[in-house]
């Protein structure tokens, strides 16, 4: 028998890698609540489960599929229950490994990239008429032409710091990497229909707004009037945008890192000083082995125009340590760049053989033991920096976006302009709202503050961000 009202159907989105998965999911989930969906925090009575996937870490497609044997066991829970569960798997490896998820997943109904999830709802009525679907086409302007305009789920999430991607794919096509197969070529978005994006997010409630590529300083998009925009440009923009209080950008390629780009972190006040410059390695001969088209010494003079155009500016970056060919010579390199630099943070991983990229095909690969010790050793190094510029934030007041809440009743949770993780002793009004921080406390992972001054309470009808200490 039907009971009077339909139950919303649920989904539940599972979302691994990067910025930009999390962005997809989020677009996702807005293109499913358009279709009648609720989304859920479990998938073990959800109607509709999406892995949405990364294929950057060694064994990735191998963690997907054990994730979906798993999956298989609640979808014949569910098929007893009467509910037939759909199963689909988005993301990189999904578009990596299309038809052949089909063959080795039994459970999974739809398969489909990056660039295609906005066909999602008539994805969805395919499989569930029965058919197994793999979609991996990189309509990447139709995309963004087709999604909702509406941001619902962030709205959902009563979110004050968002993504926004801006430019897809990626041309460098280094040796390691699989972005470039997974997400196609480069393509920028128009600014205007970014400008738009901004004004809604700014409607939903948020005030930060990190602008998103996989090389996201590579972009240049048309405004209506065929002017061509750099960057630097999109972010002058984005600052006259009503609302909008902070920008970040990520992830930057260090061949673009233009002049322009640069002097944009000392012009342009919304621009936070911070900012992920992925290297790899300090070793000339790895970066050339690597296909990065830049030297060490080249990166280190981008570093030092950064800091004479903003001396505060935060830096992070992304290391790989065991390339194949890679000696404890060229490791020293690396080890000596980071000391030179001295990076807020940094990201470290072990080389990993992808399927399909060049560098997988090099008879030079590092034994596993040695890549371990030299991960060990970088990430000490890099700890001690990240400790060291912690340290050097306490009993300093910071304008702190307090964007969710905290870990302990009567804290709430936000980053620093520098992107430090705080956790501050405020009443749950202050949620969605910049407040003046003071530091009393560094951990190796987060700081810990209290509001410095009397907090700017939001008042009635206010979207409740307003910049306590503000001179006007
Ligand atoms: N577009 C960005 C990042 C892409 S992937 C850039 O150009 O920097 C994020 C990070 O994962 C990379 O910066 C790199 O450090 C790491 N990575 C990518 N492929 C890898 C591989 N095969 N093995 C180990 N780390 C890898
Ligand atoms: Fe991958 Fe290199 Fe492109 Fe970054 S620039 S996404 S590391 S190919
Ligand atoms: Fe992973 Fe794809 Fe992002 S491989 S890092 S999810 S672009």
């Amino acid at each position: 028998m039907k009971h009077a009202e339909t139950a919303r159907k649920k989904a539940f989105i599972r979302t691994y890698g990067c910025q930009m998965n999390v962005y997809d999911s989020e677009r996702m989930s807005d293109l499913l609540i358009a279709e009648g969906y609720q989304l859920v925090e479990d998938g073990n009575d959800a109607d509709l489960v999406i892995l949405n996937t990364c294929h950057i870490r060694e064994k990735a497609a191998e963690k997907v599929y054990s994730e979906l044997g798993r999956l298989r066991i609640n979808k014949a829970h569910s098929k007893a229950e009467g509910r037939d569960t759909i199963i689909a798997v988005a993301g990189c490896v999904a578009q990596a490994e299309g038809e052949e998820m089909l063959r080795r997943a039994p459970a999974v109904d739809l398969v489909f990239g990056p660039q295609v999830y906005h066909r999602l709802p008539q994805l969805l009525s395919r499989a569930s008429a029965g058919e197994r679907v793999v979609e991996t086409e990189f309509p990447v302007e139709e995309k963004f032409d087709t999604l909702p305009k509406e941001r619902h789920s962030l709205a959902a999430q009563r979110a004050s710091a968002a993504f926004l991607t801006i430019q897809e794919g990626c041309d460098k096509f280094c040796t390691f990497c699989v972005v470039p197969y997974t997400r196609g070529a480069e393509f920028s978005r128009p600014v205007n229909v970014i400008l738009d994006e901004a004004k809604q997010l700014v409607n939903t409630g948020v005030c930060e707004i990190t602008l998103l590529g996989q090389n996201v300083n590579a972009y240049h998009g048309a405004n209506d009037t065929g002017r061509d925009y750099q960057l630097a440009d999109l972010l002058a923009a984005l600052a006259e945008v009503d609302g909008v209080e902070r920008l970040r950008y990520t992830t930057s390629h260090p061949r673009d890192m233009t002049p322009d780009l640069i002097a944009a972190h000392r012009d342009n006040s919304k621009l936070m000083p911070y900012l992920h410059l992925p290297i790899q390695s300090g070793s000339d001969k790895i970066l050339d082995a690597m296909n990065r088209k830049h030297t060490a010494a080249e990166y280190v003079a981008i570093i030092e125009d950064l800091r004479a155009a903003r001396p505060d500016i935060a830096l992070s970056s992304d290391f790989i340590v065991g390339f194949p060919g890679e000696t404890e010579d060229d490791f020293a390199d690396t080890l000596r760049l980071v000391s030179k630099v001295g990076f807020a943070q940094a990201y470290s991983f072990k080389y990993s053989p992808r399927p399909g990229t060049p560098a997988a095909d090099s008879e030079l690969q590092i034994d596993e033991a040695i890549k371990a010790e030299r991960l060990a050793r970088l990430q000490a190094l890099i700890g001690e920096q990240q400790a060291a510029f912690n340290r050097n934030s306490e009993n300093t007041v910071f304008p702190v976006l307090l964007d969710r809440e905290g870990r302990n009743p009567g804290q709430l949770a936000g980053r620093t302009p520098y992107l430090q993780a705080i956790q501050v002793e405020a009443p749950a009004e202050l949620r969605g709202t910049i407040q003046q921080v003071r530091v009393d406390r560094a951990g190796p992972h987060s700081l810990f503050g209290s509001l410095d001054e009397m907090p700017a309470m939001p008042s009635a009808g206010d979207r409740g961000i307003q910049m306590a200490g503000a001179s006007n």
